[in-house]
């Protein structure tokens, strides 16, 4: 088994975890989330998502989350962007961090942006030449790229589609998400094969939900096959608001536990990460999926070298 020494964990709670909650939290509140995050060591996060409050009412405000949230300048903190608009509200509050989302199936995209994907293909052609100039640094995250809750598994073409696009206008940050956790080990040892194979210099990431118990077997595959950048959530929060019986996300203090017990290092202060768990899941008041809260972690817990204390400013 290829288990790396150190990997790159991104927490998305604040946008992810929060998008399809009942309770809606106020930008103070989801900055205390971001605050608390980063305390805990994670290098980078989502904040929030420039998208129509019409549309998802918990991530208004996503630009008042990120002034309000003391700024670390050793992490990075991403806004998620559907369109020309949000790419404008990201910058014009201040966001260097871009992640450009789109969906590789066009039933579970055309529910969540209303157009097709060439439509929003062709609009982040426009704001990445645009973030050229404004020095904004451009992710692509790519959902559905495993299953569509509406018409069952993608295709790899069809990620495939998505992911020429991105390479041919200049972007080497691509994540590969399975928005409703349909995807299985082989079928994302597909997935990455077939980009790795294609595009050697892509920066590959991984966005998984547990949504059928598969998000752990999901991404030991992608470590196995050398991927060094996965997103998970606090408390197993997550889901989205456009597509049937969405699930939550990776839990991130869970995965923290996991890759420590194998020596992986990710900086981060798991006592910390559990603690803040715990007041998320008094803020929105239900029980979250972490397995953390319920069983701890394994004492005692493997502390690497670059963890950051909780304590420490962000
Ligand atoms: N941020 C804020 N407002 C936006 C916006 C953005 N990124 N893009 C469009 N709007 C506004 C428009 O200005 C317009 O406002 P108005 O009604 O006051 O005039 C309104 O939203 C409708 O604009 P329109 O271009 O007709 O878009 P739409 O209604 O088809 O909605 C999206 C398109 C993309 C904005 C909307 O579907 C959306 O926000 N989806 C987000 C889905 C999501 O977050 N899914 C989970 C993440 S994967
Ligand atoms: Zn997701």
């Amino acid at each position: 088994m290829n288990i790396p020494p150190k990997v790159t964990l991104i927490d998305v709670s604040a946008r992810d975890g929060l998008q399809n909650e009942a309770e809606i939290l106020t930008p103070a509140q989801r900055a205390e989330l971001v605050q608390r995050v980063s305390a805990a060591g994670l290098p980078e996060l989502e904040f929030g998502s420039f998208v129509s409050p019409k549309a998802v009412p918990q991530m208004a405000g996503a630009d008042e989350v990120f002034k309000t949230a003391v700024r670390n300048p050793a992490v990075r903190y991403h806004g998620l962007v559907p369109n020309m608009r949000g790419y404008e509200n990201a910058v014009a509050a201040g966001v260097t961090d871009v992640r450009l989302v789109v969906a590789a199936s066009a039933p579970l995209h055309e529910a969540n942006f209303r157009r097709t994907i060439d439509e929003s293909l062709a609009d982040h052609t426009q704001i990445v030449a645009r973030a050229k100039q404004d020095g904004v640094h451009i992710e692509a995250v790519i959902g559905g790229s495993f299953g569509d809750p509406f018409v069952g598994r993608t295709p790899v073409s069809a990620v495939m589609h998505c992911v020429d696009h991105y390479y041919a206008i200049g972007v080497r940050d691509i994540s590969v998400a399975d928005t409703v956790g349909m995807g299985t080990p082989k079928q994302v040892a597909e997935v990455i094969t077939t980009i790795q194979r294609t595009y050697p210099d892509v920066t590959l990431g991984t966005h998984f939900h547990d949504t059928r118990n598969t998000g752990f077997a999901n991404v030991i595959t992608a470590l196995d096959l050398g991927v060094l950048r996965h997103d998970a959530s606090l408390g197993g929060t997550g889901g989205c608001p456009f597509a049937p019986k969405a699930g939550g996300n990776i839990c991130l203090e869970d995965l923290v536990q996991m890759l420590y017990g194998m020596g992986v290092d990710t900086g981060i202060d798991l006592d910390g990460l559990i603690e803040s768990a715990r007041w998320l899941q008094g803020v929105l008041g239900k029980p979250l999926p972490s397995r953390m809260l319920k069983a701890g972690p394994v004492y005692p817990v493997f502390k690497p070298v670059s963890a950051t204390p909780a304590a420490a400013s962000s």
